[in-house]
């Protein structure tokens, strides 16, 4: 459904190498993964479109050209699809991108880290507040999180960082924040990358989803490398802290880290498992699994 929004952009950075996902990920896009029938990248740029953006930013790199056809249209393919009269399958792929929204694609010359992929995205952003949606973090939600994200901007006209608790002993793979306040949307006080689980300031960790105002760019601009020789784009959210009020918000949803091969698995079983096609056998299938009688192929 498409919603008015004060926000018209969204990035998807999506030039990162994916090196957990080798060698699948060797030739193409970790963002091309399917959960059960659609690559991850068409589930976000589903969220972006709910949230009322329209003009759409991938940041690419090496080996990622098969993102740029997938939401071009295929005429040979639509046309087979109309020959053999399989409309479903013709309705389903125009539907992959609406005619009212714009791609953009922007090319990163090295993989420098996703504050170096935001800045890369500044020509085609401009100077208004725009989403950065990482694709490797899916999240179920009745309300897509941008759109939920859209909705503290519209209060609060600041910049908002998408959040989750997650346990102490993983602090060290996220962004951590430091808030005040009370609730599920607090102002954020410090932000520190991947902290050592004795040295996070709490256990609300940054997940895929951001709304930013333009300013952070001249941050990105200025700061260099930091944690793992990368510019970062929590070190850039960092100094925008200095000027600006942003606020972290606790999303409602489940999040799979579709980046890592379990959380990746975990989402392929539960949205397998809701598949108003498949849900019914695939559960059953589940069932003798745990049964303990798999079938060997
Ligand atoms: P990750 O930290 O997941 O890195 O990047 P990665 O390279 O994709 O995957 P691994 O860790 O090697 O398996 C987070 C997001 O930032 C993007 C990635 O594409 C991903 O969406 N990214 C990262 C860039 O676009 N450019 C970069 O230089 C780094």
């Amino acid at each position: 459904m498409r919603r008015r929004s004060p926000i018209q952009t969204a990035v998807f950075p999506v030039a990162g190498r994916g090196t957990r996902f080798l060698p699948a990920t060797k030739a193409s896009p970790k963002e091309m993964l399917p959960v059960v029938d659609k690559p991850l990248i068409q589930y976000a740029v589903e969220e972006a479109l709910a949230a009322g953006a329209r003009r759409l930013v991938f940041v690419t790199g090496a080996s990622k050209r098969a993102i740029e056809d997938h939401f071009d249209s295929d005429q040979e393919l639509e046309q087979l699809l109309e020959q053999q009269g399989k409309s479903d399958l013709l309705r389903q792929l125009r539907s992959v991108l609406p005619s009212y929204a714009t791609c953009i694609y922007i090319r990163q010359p090295a993989p420098l880290g996703l504050g170096h992929a935001v800045l890369c995205a500044r020509p085609a952003v401009g100077d208004e507040p725009f989403f950065v949606h990482l694709a490797d973090d899916l999240i179920d939600a009745e309300q897509p999180v941008l759109a939920q994200m859209s909705d503290v901007y519209a209060a609060r006209q600041a910049s908002v960082i998408g959040c989750q608790v997650v346990p102490r002993a993983e602090t060290g793979k996220y962004g951590i924040v430091a808030t005040q306040g009370r609730g599920d949307t607090r102002r954020i006080h410090g932000i520190v990358e991947k902290p050592r689980p004795s040295a996070a300031p709490s256990t609300l960790a940054v997940v895929g989803r951001y709304l930013l105002t333009p300013r952070i760019f001249d941050h990105l601009e200025r700061i260099g490398r930091g944690a793992g020789g990368e510019i970062q784009l929590t070190d850039g959210i960092a100094r925008l802290l200095d000027e600006e009020a942003v606020y972290a918000h606790r999303f409602v949803g489940t999040r799979y880290d579709c980046g890592s091969k379990l959380g990746y698995l975990q989402a392929t079983v539960d949205y397998a498992l809701a598949h108003p096609e498949l849900g019914a056998a695939f559960g059953a299938h589940l069932r003798r699994v745990v049964q303990g009688r798999p079938k060997k192929r």
